[in-house]
């Protein structure tokens, strides 16, 4: 673990700020607050692109300007593009969320800025790179962190560069890949492989954002902190589990990219998968990351390859009568190959055959181009049995809504209020909105970035989770390929293919259609 200080001159406001996020989380803060000479150095590969101006260099700034990041924090750009400051900074103010009073904060934070122009694969260019961060501020000295906001055909090429030619002298270094970590099983061994042959798995903080999400971190508290679910989160009691991620739009002109993934490899085998074996692991020795994640990887062990016959594959059309975008089916997108089969939308029921889940559907539902944004986990209990009420009970439902506006609810039989005994469909409610009014609740990358920082891994993949994720999934994926099965169409706007509900019944998960929320007055 390593430590480091923040910045000392930070006003109160900022002081509040981070003591309410840090409020709890000892070994952040002792990390936070203990070390202060050591400068960092965060360099960002591929600080011209998509991912750099709209995450990560504003992800930066919210760090800096809450005063977490460490007093000698530096930030180096690098790209093939020339660019300057100026220009990166140009790019990314329109996602920083600027607020008047933080203009000479924010100029601070682009002082501590600079910018490389350099290739992906000459090895001289990354020389010069590390000449460039030997020339900060006691850079030769500095701990080192390397972000590859980068497309995967040039990881190996920047990894191999990396560890040639950038690795710290004094301090540590510490490599954070983003997703897609390989296709299938066999392109991601290849690059655990060549990661695993020039960093230590310690070194190496491959990001699933989702693990960053408040309501994703949450599930741990949630099973393990309340006696009342440890009994209730069993086969005995539990009829399906389905984790749901919904997305209103589609690809608008981005298909080009997507085509190459599919919503399988780009948000179930990953995010959706993460989430799932947070709700189905067992409690573990501790929460140390290596606890933990000894407790997912145990999960996705037990879960055999995924059947065709369990999976529905859709593609959206475009709505006529729809607005803009909607008006566009996937295939319309002149970026996506013509008649791809590439889908849009994916549902999978999975079994996880432990001694706590057999039998258990685990139903997994993706899709872009959906009726609305939403990513939840619902478990779905039993019939109460022995009804009494001429079968007016509706299964109860534990939701844990991811986004947006997080929030528990517990989906609920009461006494309709009045002279009657009538039973009601109601709720227990905990909306984050109201509970915890005026909480700044902090983006997914701020907390994964702020880790990194810290070396805290918990809410990183681990080499051996990744490999069992893609054995679940590599065969269906390489079947919906290799036999082109054609997805099943649905219409921009929609819940998704009819398919995808009836796959849902057949296994068990009944949709009532009963059920109404009023939403209370904040
Ligand atoms: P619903 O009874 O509407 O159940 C929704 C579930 O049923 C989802 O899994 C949904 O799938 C599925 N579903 C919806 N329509 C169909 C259909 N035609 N056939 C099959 N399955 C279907 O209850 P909710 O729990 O969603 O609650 C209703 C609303 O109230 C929601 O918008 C919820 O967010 C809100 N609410 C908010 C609370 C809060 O903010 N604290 C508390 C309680 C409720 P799919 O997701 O694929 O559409
Ligand atoms: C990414 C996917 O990992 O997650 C995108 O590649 C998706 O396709 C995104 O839109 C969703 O993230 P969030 O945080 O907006 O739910």
């Amino acid at each position: 673990m390593s430590n480091y200080n923040v910045q000392t001159n930070a006003v109160s406001s900022v002081q509040k700020t981070k003591d309410q996020l840090l409020k709890g989380v000892s070994i952040l803060k002792e990390t936070l607050d203990s070390q202060d000479d050591v400068p960092h150095v965060f360099v960002v590969f591929g600080a011209s692109g998509d991912l750099a101006k709209k995450k990560i260099y504003p992800t930066l700034w919210w760090l800096f300007k809450d005063g977490l990041l460490p007093r000698q924090t530096y930030f180096v750009g690098y790209a093939r593009s020339d660019l300057t400051v100026q220009a990166v900074r140009d790019k990314s103010t329109q996602y920083m969320k600027l607020q008047d009073d933080e203009k000479d904060k924010f100029e601070e934070f682009w002082k501590m800025n600079s910018y490389v122009k350099g290739s992906y694969t000459e090895r001289t260019d990354f020389e010069h790179l590390n000449q460039e961060i030997n020339t900060l501020p006691k850079g030769d000295l500095a701990h080192r962190l390397f972000y590859l906001a980068l497309p995967p055909t040039v990881f190996k090429d920047v990894s191999s560069n990396v560890r040639l030619c950038c690795m710290g002298h004094e301090g540590w270094s510490r490599i954070i890949v983003e997703k897609p970590f390989g296709r299938d099983s066999e392109s991601s061994a290849d690059l655990s492989q060549h990661l695993s042959k020039l960093f230590r798995e310690d070194q190496i903080y491959r990001i699933d954002h989702y693990l960053g999400k408040e309501m994703v971190q949450n599930l741990m508290v949630l099973r393990f902190g309340n006696k009342m679910f440890s009994p209730l989160w069993h086969r005995d009691h539990v009829q399906c589990v389905v984790i749901t991620f919904k997305e209103p739009f589609g690809t608008m002109g981005r298909g080009g990219y997507f085509d190459e993934s599919g919503i399988i490899r780009d948000v179930m085998q990953n995010h959706l998968m993460q989430i799932l074996s947070l709700v189905a692991m067992e409690k573990p020795a501790s929460t140390s990351a290596e606890d933990i994640r000894d407790e997912k990887v145990k999960v996705l062990k037990c879960m055999p390859p995924l059947e065709l016959e369990n999976v529905v594959v859709g593609q959206y059309t475009g709505d006529p009568q729809g607005e803009g975008d909607a008006k566009n089916g996937y295939l319309d997108d002149k970026t996506v190959p013509k008649g791809s089969v590439t889908p849009t939308f994916a549902s999978a029921v999975v079994f996880v055959k432990t001694e706590r889940w057999d039998g258990v559907p685990f139903i997994m539902k993706c899709g872009k181009a959906l009726n609305e944004r939403k990513a939840e986990v619902r478990i779905q209990f039993k019939d109460v049995p022995g009804d009494i009420f001429g079968g007016q009970c509706k299964r109860n439902e534990l939701v844990i809504r991811v986004q947006p506006q997080e929030a528990v609810y517990c989906k609920m039989m009461v006494k309709a209020p009045g002279m009657n005994i009538n039973p009601e469909e109601s709720e227990l409610d905990l909306s984050y909105g109201a509970r915890y009014k005026g909480v700044k609740m902090p983006d997914a990358y701020e907390r994964l970035i702020l880790d990194v920082f810290c070396g805290a891994q918990l809410h990183f993949v681990r080499s051996d989770e990744l490999r069992e994720a893609w054995r679940i999934f590599t065969p269906l994926l390489h079947k919906l390929e290799n036999e082109k099965i054609k997805p099943a169409p649905y219409k921009y706007g929609s819940r998704g293919p009819q398919e995808a509900d009836d796959l849902a019944r057949k296994f068990g998960f009944i949709f009532s259609g009963t059920y109404k929320w009023t939403k209370p007055q904040l």
